[in-house]
């Protein structure tokens, strides 16, 4: 049974008037996919793996033949493959060497909020930051990126991220493909405009010039690179690959399948594996959420993963889907000749963690996203928004109150979909997750689960992740304090000095 197909089925209602873009048509996909190094930790004396990560700027060749002047950690663009697995001690050296302060946060990782790497956590250019955890969570497909408000959307697009991949004892015997970079690959989605001359342009669509009262998205590329690479392929050398997704772009959405509409199974979400792996010809991919995928290939096998024009969609009566009704090719799957053997999809995912379930009687919150602001509110650096008994699992109801995209992210914790106006939510979403599209056609009730003391001169923020949206505050704060406490909790943060 292909889950996306039976019972939703609808159309959209595209929001873009004539912008509506598309490079079907333009791709050769001739060259190579790029595979970020994966970062080999240093052990030190005391026992952490210890991993280095030189922020700098650096000149590359994202086009053929031109230079572009790009950010990177530890080469010119994007940034090595981290691995970790569950029980290390991590330990970070951060060293920034770019123009302008920054941070680097480890989206999806629950760690306290001191070293998450938010807004609160700035790296002066020239200086190091150096934050160390105990991983504690299950396997999953992370990333990491800079947060310094206001500028988080330049510093991403410019080409700071990369992956992480956590491993657990239960994704060692996990019968899915695990050999890095041959299958068991990265893809970081990312779209760009250049100029003539090669170099970046950041230069904002203005979702007026489109669609009448719409606002601004930031940066919405013609161009997708998938590591960094252009118009790329990859060699298909086994009968299965896993493809951990990630949509690193500041603003775009992708609702991605094959172009032969062949089937393949989703194994995780977010946050991390799903109990059963699940058949399905599309899911949906806004910025910061990440789906690894299995798809499976017979000898010689071509295909080209795309983003296509969300015309089909879950059954609610009409979606708009601003960002993502544009046809994209992403990149081209080849299968070789003569394909090595891969274990057989297993039926279940062993030791995946069990959805968050809310008790009767949780907690519920609110919060509407509109305009640039959550409840009416914009960012304060030194507002705490709310307070969280550590411990708890929560209903986070999360609201589009306008026609924009929006897309919800939490730091420092875990949460499954419960439903969207009340129906199921869409197949692809069902898993454990830390980033969520908001649909437009209901409230989307959350269990979250929160587990991490924080320093209350750190807060964690929740807000979204269209980068644009994020810079321009709509971003909130909140602390998780002992059970009881949440009287007393401090209502600021320190900030500033
Ligand atoms: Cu990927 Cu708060 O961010
Ligand atoms: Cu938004």
């Amino acid at each position: 049974a292909v889950a996306a197909g039976a019972g939703w089925g609808a159309t959209f209602l595209t929001v873009y008037g004539d912008r509506r873009r598309s490079n079907v048509g333009e791709l050769s996909f001739r060259n190579a996919l790029r595979i970020p190094e994966l970062l080999d930790p240093a052990p030190s004396a005391d026992g952490r793996r210890h991993y280095r990560l030189t922020l700098a700027p650096g000149t590359s060749e994202l086009l053929p033949g031109r230079r572009t002047p790009t950010w990177g950690a530890n080469g010119p663009y994007l940034a090595p493959t981290l691995r970790a697995r569950r029980g290390d001690r991590v330990a970070m050296t951060v060293r920034n060497r770019l123009p302008e302060a920054t941070t680097l946060h480890w989206h999806g990782m629950l760690l306290p909020a001191s070293m998450d790497g938010g807004p609160h956590q700035m790296i002066p250019t020239g200086a190091d930051w150096q934050p160390s955890w105990t991983v504690h969570q299950s396997a999953a497909t992370l990333w990491y990126h800079p947060h310094p408000h206001g500028s988080t959307g330049s510093h991403v697009y410019r080409g700071v991220a990369g992956m992480i991949i956590l491993d657990d004892e239960h994704s060692d015997r996990a019968a899915l493909p695990r050999a890095y970079g041959v299958d068991d690959v990265p893809l970081v989605i990312q779209d760009k405009n250049f100029h003539a001359d090669g170099t970046l342009d950041l230069t904002e669509t203005k979702l007026a010039e489109t669609v009448a009262g719409a606002d601004n998205l930031g940066v919405l590329g013609d161009t997708i690179l998938v590591n960094g690479t252009y118009d790329p392929y990859f060699r298909v050398t086994t009968r299965r690959v896993r493809l951990r997704l990630l949509n690193g772009s500041n603003a775009r959405v992708y609702w991605l399948g094959f172009t032969d509409d062949r089937v393949f199974h989703q194994v995780a979400t977010d946050a991390g594996l799903l109990q059963r792996p699940r058949a399905l010809h599309r899911l949906l991919l806004a910025p910061g959420e990440r789906a690894e995928i299995v798809v499976e290939f017979a000898p010689g096998d071509e295909t080209v993963l795309r983003g296509f024009e969300p015309s089909l969609h879950l059954g609610f009566p009409t979606e708009r889907f601003m960002g993502g009704d544009d046809t994209f090719d992403i990149i081209a799957l080849r299968a070789a000749p003569r394909l090595e053997p891969s274990p057989a999809l297993p039926a279940r995912l062993d030791g995946a963690p069990a959805p968050v379930a809310a008790p009767a009687g949780a907690r519920r919150r609110h919060f509407e996203f509109t305009g640039l602001q959550i409840n009416g509110r914009t960012m304060d650096m030194g507002r705490v928004d709310e307070v969280v008994p550590a411990g708890t699992t929560e209903i986070w109801e999360v609201e589009r109150g306008d026609d924009w995209v929006h897309v919800f992210h939490v730091h420092g914790a875990v949460f499954h979909v419960l439903d969207i106006g009340g129906k199921q939510p869409p197949p692809y979403a069902r898993g454990p997750k830390d980033t969520f599209y908001l649909h437009e056609f209901g409230t989307a009730r959350l269990a979250v689960r929160f587990d991490t003391l924080t320093d209350p001169r750190a807060p964690y923020m929740y807000h979204c992740h269209v980068l644009r949206h994020e810079d321009e505050g709509m971003m909130g704060q909140f602390t998780v304090v002992p059970p009881g406490a949440e009287d007393r909790a401090p209502r600021t943060v320190p900030y500033g000095m």
